[in-house]
Order: C-alpha cells, then structure tokens, then sequence
C-alpha cells in the first residue's frame, strides 16, 4: 500500500476501490432507511470533552483488562460476517492484526474461516466467539465446545438478531459469497451451498435466506439460562439496547453487557448507541462489564464512550475497510491509527491512563451551550 492513509476515512476511500458492489454494500449497509447508520455516527459529536491540564501526561497507557485479561488498548475487533470477500486471509489477518496490537478479537459465527484455523493463525490474540443460539441445539452445543476447545475466551450470544433486518441493497444485489469461499464453521455441504447459490431472479439475498434459516425466534430469557449451564467460558450479551434488558442480562448472569444496535443493520429507528450507553452504565451499576459499538471511527468517540463508563469499544466496519485495503497490515493500519488518536487525546487532555477517563471528562453539548 504506498498511499499515505492517516484516518479510518482514508482507509474507507481507499477501500471502495479494491471491493466490487456487491461486497461493498454488503458491509456498508443499514437497515431500511438508513437513520440510524447516520445517527450513530452523529451521536458522537453531542459530547464535548472537558481536558485537564498540569496532571503529568509524560507516559500514557492505553493498558485495561477484558474479563479479567490484559489488552494493550480499550478498544477491539466487533465481530463481522464473511471477511474473506474483503481479502482473501480474512479473518486470520484481522485476528492476527489484533494480536499485534494487543487488542481483543471477536470472531462471528458467519466467518469464511473456522474457528480452529483462527486459532492456530493466532494463538496469542485475545479471542471471543460470537454466535446465535439455533433452533438446532446440537449445532449450538458443537460451536460452543469448538470454540472452548480452540481457547476462545469468552462466548458473545448476539442477541437482535431473531430475523435478519431488511438491507434493501442486499435484497437489490442478491449478494451471494463468492463460489470459493464457504460459511466454514458449518460442516454440512447443503448448508454451504444454500449460501452459495446464486439465483439473480430472487428478490432476496441468498445470505439473508441462508442466515435466516438459522435463526431461532422463539429465544427467551430461558435460553440464556440453558447456555449459562452448559459452558464454563464468560458469556457476553451483544445487542443490548434498554436499561430493562441490561438489568435481565445481568441477572441471568452475563459477564458483560455489549450495547449494539448491530451496526444500525437490524431496527431502523432504534437510539444511536452513544445515547444508550448511559442508561446501561448506570442499570448495570458496575455488576458486570459494559462494552458498546456502532459508528466509532476516531480516537476521540472511544475516549468519549469510555467516559460514559464503557469498558472496551468494539469495531466493526473500520477493520473491513483496513483488511480491504491491505489485509492484515491494513487491519493493523486501521488499530495504529485508533491507538494514537486516543493516546493523543488522552494526553492532551490529562488522563495518563484508561482510569483516568472519568465521567468528568465529558459534558452534553447542550448543556455547555454559551
Ligand atoms: C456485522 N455485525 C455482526 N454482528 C454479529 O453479532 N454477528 C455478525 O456476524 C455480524 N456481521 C456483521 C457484518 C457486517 C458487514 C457488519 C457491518 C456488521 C455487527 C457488528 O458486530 C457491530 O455490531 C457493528 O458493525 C458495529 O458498528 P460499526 O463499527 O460497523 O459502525
């Protein structure tokens, strides 16, 4: 990559050049009209930073823990479908960048890689499992075992996702996986090819329909208590957008709480997560740990989150855009890039270490209003 790319904007221009259409709206898509995309990243600017100065900033670390591990940085890899039609390592570059950085990684249960082989390509990465849990407990359970077998540390059960939302452009292109690649961690070859068939006339995506069969909608709070008794690995609830669940979860014995409106890819209309994160931090009252994602794209939106009490940030479409640029030195690009914008902020606004990110550091823009 000879291009100069200093901001995860850079890195988005410059994907759009290395993926076809298809691919492309496939990862940039939201659901229906597409507000909440835009709301989730505008919710970032309705916080102001509030610096402080003379507090000794010459060594800063962006050191913090997740469930009790070290990580190098408060932010990590969100989990995103079929990674290997950004580029061809897929998933094993972006979990192999994450190592290097010293980042949390979150593999979906839709990579185009197995869970094993993410395992092997980097053993060192702090690594999650994020699934659904099927109709099919078996398929369920198998997951899960592979996952604790392959050291994944803890299990993310993504919880919006009892249909998948409407994405108009997917329903439009039909998108399909390239005929090479594979929902690997799915044995069955009649599932594989489900997913693979391309039918042009359809006017539904075959991925949408592939997924779809998956999906359970009959889960209730019940199901998580069925999963907490069946695993030993931290479960984490991912999708969480209410004080009310946030308090179900932590009673049903969660270990983190992950708010996420899925990238605004599930309810059009439903609140950015920046305007959620509060309501969550102070219903969880520090009982478990909580984490957020969606519309993160600088240093300074993860500073702002962390002073609103989020523990770790996650990213999803950002390491897309940095895989499709250049694999995983582009994945690592990306991570470089979010590291320094946050030492620099933190620095320059007095907090030497992740701790010092206080709620104080942050004010609603109105009520600043001069
Ligand atoms: C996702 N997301 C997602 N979530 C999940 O739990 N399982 C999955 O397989 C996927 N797949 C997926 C594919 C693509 C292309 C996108 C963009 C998103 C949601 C993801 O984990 C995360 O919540 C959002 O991506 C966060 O928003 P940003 O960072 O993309 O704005």
């Amino acid at each position: 990559m000879s291009k100069q790319l200093v901001c995860v904007q850079d890195y988005e221009k410059e994907a759009r050049q290395h993926l076809n259409k298809n691919t492309l709206d496939y990862y940039q898509s939201g659901a229906l009209d597409e507000v909440t995309l835009r709301e989730n990243k505008e919710a970032m600017e309705r916080w102001y930073i509030r610096p402080r100065f003379l507090r000794d900033v010459s060594h800063c670390s962006l050191a913090t823990t997740l469930l009790g591990h070290k990580v190098a940085v408060p932010f990590g890899v969100a989990p995103t479908a079929m990674q290997r039609m950004a580029h061809n390592e897929g998933e094993v570059a972006t979990a192999r960048a994450a190592g290097k950085v010293g980042a949390p990684f979150t593999l979906s249960t839709v990579a185009t890689t197995t869970i094993e082989d993410v395992a092997a390509a980097a053993p060192d990465t702090l690594r999650l499992f994020q699934f659904y849990i099927y109709s099919d407990r078996e398929v369920t359970t198998s997951l899960i075992r592979r996952a604790e077998a392959a050291g994944f540390s803890a299990l993310v059960l993504t919880v919006d996702t009892p249909y998948f939302g409407i994405r108009r452009a997917d329903i439009r292109n039909a998108v399909a996986l390239p005929a090479h690649l594979r929902i690997a961690n799915f044995q069955s070859a009649e599932e594989s090819d489900t997913a693979n068939s391309s039918n042009g006339n359809s006017s539904n995506s075959r991925i949408r329909e592939y997924v779809a069969s998956l999906f359970n909608p009959a889960l209730t709070w019940e199901d998580v208590a069925w999963l907490k008794g069946i695993t030993k690995l931290p479960v984490v609830l991912k999708g969480i957008l209410t004080r009310e669940d946030a308090c179900m979860g932590v009673e049903a014995g969660a270990a983190a709480i992950w708010v996420s409106n899925h990238g605004a890819r599930q309810v059009d209309g439903v609140s950015p997560t920046m305007e959620v994160l509060p309501e969550v931090v102070e219903a969880v009252g520090g009982r478990c740990e909580v984490y957020v994602d969606g519309g993160f794209s600088q240093g300074a939106h993860i500073f702002k989150a962390l002073a609103l009490g989020a523990n770790m940030v996650f990213l999803g479409r950002p390491l897309l855009w940095g895989l499709a640029c250049g694999g995983e030195d582009g994945a690592q690009g990306v991570m470089d890039i979010l590291q320094k914008e946050l030492e620099s902020v933190m620095a320059l606004s007095g907090c030497a270490t992740v701790q010092d990110i206080t709620r104080a550091m942050v004010v609603r823009r109105e009520m600043c209003a001069h």
